[in-house]
């Protein structure tokens, strides 16, 4: 079910998400090699695959594979703005269940995630575990497995697994070092600062920075945005990751030391209420608020709401708020402006997400009789096979340790 905002017709639509599909495609060549590896064993013949991803073209690579090994397809998306019509008209146009569109209301967003659900996914994936909790909500008890796409998603899943409750297994594709080393760091690095860039044109350089966290997102923010001339102050509540902050040269302050100063606040922590009503009494005049963490909560949105005595949008997604004397500048309404502003994380990196998706859901579908209700991390073989894939590529060759320096590994 498409419900379209654009333009264009869908036939024109259909053509644009094809091209973008090959756009993304040529630049994730580990995805081909994975499907002609498997594709005469057709190891996800006969499955039910049920998504709730970013419906980015990226992510129609991932699911144009999972078509090709043998599975059936219903997506909606992780996030009501970071739909790209194109790429839903696309998948569509392929036979796959789509129930997503642009600028869908919240209730709209939990209804998609509710249609997924009544096609009787038997693996559900998921980015940032909206899905996992629906299914679990609803007490679903067909579903084999499932895998969780993001940092925050898997909090929540590890949350249930503790308390009890988690109905079935789920591979945590973040764990992967191909995915959070790569993905989150120089994917989400760039795509923030360009999600930034493309909603507002400021110049970066020269600019008071502040990341809030340091994890691997807050890593490849603060380094991109350095990168392009800013003055970059980290904040973080975890001792051994602000130490690691301050040994890459970064100011490590706390929120109130900065607040007044920042041009440009970007939260990436996970956590909710980081920048709250309490900092926008001090801060800058045109200060610009973004956040590149999976949920919305990072900043306290409703508080801009709720105290403003005036707001109007800019142009979309740059919204400016008055209030307590300033303006503040909102960007994608406090939602992931990677995916809001850009197109998301560049197709290289979401090749190694995605590899280990794919291959992860075909381990799911294989093992799960095997498998315990807990949150597993992606197998071993899977990560170190992603990335020599990836170097392959990448047409990299790297050495091997020599008989001598094996047994020097194991010596005492
Ligand atoms: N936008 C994207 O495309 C994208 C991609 C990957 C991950 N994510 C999301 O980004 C967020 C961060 O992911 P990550 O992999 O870097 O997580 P992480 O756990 O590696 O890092 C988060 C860091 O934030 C710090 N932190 C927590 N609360 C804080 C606070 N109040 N003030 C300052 N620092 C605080 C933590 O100590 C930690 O070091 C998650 O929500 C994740 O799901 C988004």
């Amino acid at each position: 079910m498409i419900q379209c905002n654009s333009q264009m017709n869908n036939i024109e639509l259909i053509d644009n998400g094809k091209k973008s599909w090959e756009w993304a495609y040529s630049h994730m060549g580990i995805m081909n090699t994975i499907v002609s590896e498997n594709l005469t064993r057709k190891p996800l013949e006969g499955l039910r695959l049920g998504l709730s991803l970013h419906v980015t073209k990226e992510t129609s690579v991932l699911i144009i594979a999972a078509i090709k090994l043998g599975s059936k397809v219903a997506l909606c998306s992780a996030n009501p703005l970071s739909v790209q019509e194109d790429i839903a008209a696309f998948l569509s146009s392929k036979g796959v269940k789509v129930y997503a569109w642009k600028n869908e209301t919240d209730s709209e967003y939990l209804d998609n995630l509710n249609k997924v659900l009544e096609t009787s996914p038997q693996v559900l994936t998921d980015d940032g575990s909206n899905l996992h909790m629906m299914a679990h909500n609803k007490g679903v008890h067909y579903i084999l497995g499932g895998t969780e796409e993001t940092t925050s998603g898997i909090t929540r899943l590890k949350a249930l697994e503790e308390s009890g409750k988690l109905l079935y297994p789920v591979i945590g594709v973040n764990e992967a070092r191909t995915k959070h080393l790569f993905d989150n760091r120089y994917g989400t690095g760039q795509s923030t600062i360009s999600g930034i860039i493309k909603l507002t044109n400021i110049l970066i350089a020269g600019k008071q920075i502040v990341v809030c966290g340091y994890g691997y997102v807050g890593k490849g923010v603060a380094s991109r945005a350095r990168g392009m001339g800013a003055i970059v102050t980290v904040l973080e509540v975890d001792p051994i990751r602000a130490l690691e902050a301050y040994m890459d040269g970064y100011q490590v302050k706390k929120i109130n030391q900065v607040v007044d100063k920042a041009d440009i606040f970007i939260t990436c922590t996970g956590q909710k209420n980081v920048v709250r009503n309490e900092h926008f009494k001090k801060m800058k005049n045109g200060v610009i608020l973004a956040n590149a963490g999976h949920f919305d909560n990072e900043i306290e949105v409703e508080k801009l709401f709720l105290n403003s005595k005036k707001r109007y949008s800019i142009r979309p997604y740059l919204d400016c708020f008055h209030i307590y004397g300033r303006k503040i500048l909102l960007l994608s309404s406090g939602r992931v402006v990677n995916l809001v502003g850009a197109e998301g994380n560049p197709p290289e990196v979401m090749a190694m997400s995605f590899a280990n998706q794919l291959l992860s859901i075909m381990h799911i579908f294989r093992n799960y009789k095997r498998m315990q209700k807990k949150v597993y991390s992606v197998p071993e073989n899977i990560d170190s096979n992603v990335a020599k894939l990836s170097l392959k590529h990448l047409g990299i060759s790297i050495d091997k340790l020599t008989v001598i320096q094996k047994k020097y590994a194991k010596s005492y």
